[in-house]
């Protein structure tokens, strides 16, 4: 078992991203609805929101509903919309205390205006708590965020407010959601129920961030699962295209 004071020896990473895989499939062995599988992965949620504050790590982002996931059966998607809107009441005042920040990213406009009501309330009442921040990814895909960013580049050339030729990996970044929120880009990505893809999340984000792949089903995860994953993290050797002697012997 890996112990919370073995983790926090070393380093932790300073930002983890999750994709919440397996809700139904969960709910499908207990021979229960893919919904009752979403209500179970809520509990989860709350677990590593606790267990990331706990041991240090400054930003959680979750994977809460792709851009693709707007194409399920109306009825499931729903029931996901009100499943959000009743955590985002209920779990409000807890996160508040716990002093945690509430952030969004993705096409939040295409969400139902009680969705889009709740999360603001959230967001707002806890915009200057100063633990973890808790970014959710809702109506979120990597390719509307890069679309996203290349139409306000295009929008800020015609304005004369950027040159072309200044358009660089910088100038980029800066209109990408999560720089503009002020979130680094993840150390670490967790992705549960043996499916090894990244499914449009975070695709210029997760560049140089470790990959972590777990068969447990969202809501089996638990506080014990997500210490082995920072675990496993603390493991590995982040070179960023340098050799090993490079990084061991610090010379450029
Ligand atoms: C993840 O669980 C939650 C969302 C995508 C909203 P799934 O609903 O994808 O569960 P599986 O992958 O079908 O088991
Ligand atoms: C990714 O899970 C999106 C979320 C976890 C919200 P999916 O279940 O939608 O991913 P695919 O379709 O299996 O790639
Ligand atoms: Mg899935």
């Amino acid at each position: 078992m890996v112990s919370i004071d073995d983790i926090k020896q070393k380093t932790i990473p300073s930002h983890i991203a999750i994709i919440m895989d397996g809700n139904g499939r969960w709910a499908k062995q207990q021979g229960k609805d893919r919904i009752f599988g979403h209500y179970q992965g809520v509990e989860s949620v709350r677990e590593a929101i606790k267990t990331c504050a706990e041991v240090g790590v400054s930003y959680l982002t979750v994977y809460a509903f792709s851009t693709e996931n707007w194409n399920r059966d109306p009825a499931e998607v729903n029931a996901l919309m009100s499943l959000f809107v009743d955590a985002c009441i209920k779990e409000k005042d807890s996160l508040y205390e716990n002093n945690i920040c509430v952030k969004a990213i993705g096409d939040i406009e295409m969400l139902p205006t009680d969705c889009q009501k709740q999360l603001q309330a959230l967001i707002d009442k806890t915009q200057f708590n100063t633990a973890l921040t808790f970014v959710i990814a809702i109506s979120y895909g990597s390719r509307w965020e890069i679309s996203r960013a290349a139409r306000l580049i295009a929008e800020d050339v015609k304005n004369n407010q950027l040159d072309v030729n200044d358009i660089n990996e910088n100038t980029l970044e800066k209109y990408i959601q999560t720089y503009q929120l002020g979130i680094p880009d993840p150390d670490l990505l967790i992705r549960t129920s043996s499916e090894y893809r990244i499914s449009n999340y975070l695709l210029w984000q997760l560049a140089y961030t470790e990959l972590y792949f777990t068969k447990v089903l969202w809501p089996d995860f638990t506080r014990e699962n997500l210490l082995k994953a920072i675990d496993d993290f603390q493991r590995r050797t982040r070179r960023f295209g340098k050799t090993n002697e490079q990084i061991f012997n610090q010379t450029k």
